[in-house]
């Protein structure tokens, strides 16, 4: 369960969401595949939660062209798996607002941003080596407070790898970085609190702005 819950962080990236525990939820299956069906989605078009980073990270062209549909059933998705958690693991989970918001952002600006030149798998095992060299760990019976500190550490190595990955970095469509920061930065959960990385872009921004104004 937690080494799934590794490889999970690994592939799904920055959705930090293992925490909560699907397999032992009732109708979880049923309800997700309601969600689809609804929405016409069927077949390869099908979502999972666990498929929803993807759709930052592959060609947005298909979800965009159908992004009415998509945004209510990546809103179902994210509730049905969010209302499987307890008190506790929900607060490990960015909102499903936070995930049809971020679906937004990305039609709307799909012009300068490619999500076909992120790799998410390069950045996950960047933000892994960062835990590790840390020494932070999760046990196999995770306290709240250690699911907590290492869902935020990750969330937080994710980010400073993401800024600092040559690839994205290079990538033609040049805002693609900066996008996808943000859509990270997103998905933090509050509980995590801003990171310095975060704040300083805030910052940066706010400086920008006060540049122009004078
Ligand atoms: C969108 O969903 C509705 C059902 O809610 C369905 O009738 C329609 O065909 C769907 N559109 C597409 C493009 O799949
Ligand atoms: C991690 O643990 C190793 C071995 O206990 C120790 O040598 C190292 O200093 C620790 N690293 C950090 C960043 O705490």
């Amino acid at each position: 369960m937690i080494r799934q819950c590794i490889l999970l962080l690994v592939a799904a990236c920055c959705l930090v969401e293992c925490q909560i525990d699907t397999t032992n939820c009732d109708g979880y299956s049923t309800a997700i595949s309601a969600c689809n069906t609804n929405n016409g989605l069927t077949g390869n078009s099908r979502l999972s939660f666990d498929g929803l980073p993807a759709l930052a990270t592959g060609d947005l062209t298909v979800t965009c062209g159908n992004l009415n549909n998509i945004s209510k059933a990546v809103k179902c998705i994210a509730d049905t798996h969010i209302a499987c958690g307890t008190t506790e693991t929900k607060q490990l989970e960015a909102s499903s607002d936070d995930y049809t918001e971020i679906l937004n952002t990305l039609c709307t600006r799909k012009d300068e941003y490619d999500g076909t030149c992120v790799n998410a798998d390069t950045i996950g095992s960047c933000a892994s080596t960062k835990l590790a060299d840390n020494n932070i760990t999760i046990s196999n019976s995770p306290t709240f407070a250690e699911s907590t500190t290492y869902t935020c550490k990750f969330g937080e190595y994710y980010l400073s790898c993401a800024n600092t990955d040559s690839q994205l970095e290079a990538c033609t469509k040049t805002k693609t970085k900066e996008i996808y920061v943000s859509l990270i930065s997103e998905l933090r959960p509050d509980i995590c609190g801003a990171s310095s990385i975060v704040s300083s872009v805030a910052v940066l921004v706010v400086s920008l702005l006060a540049a122009f104004s004078n």
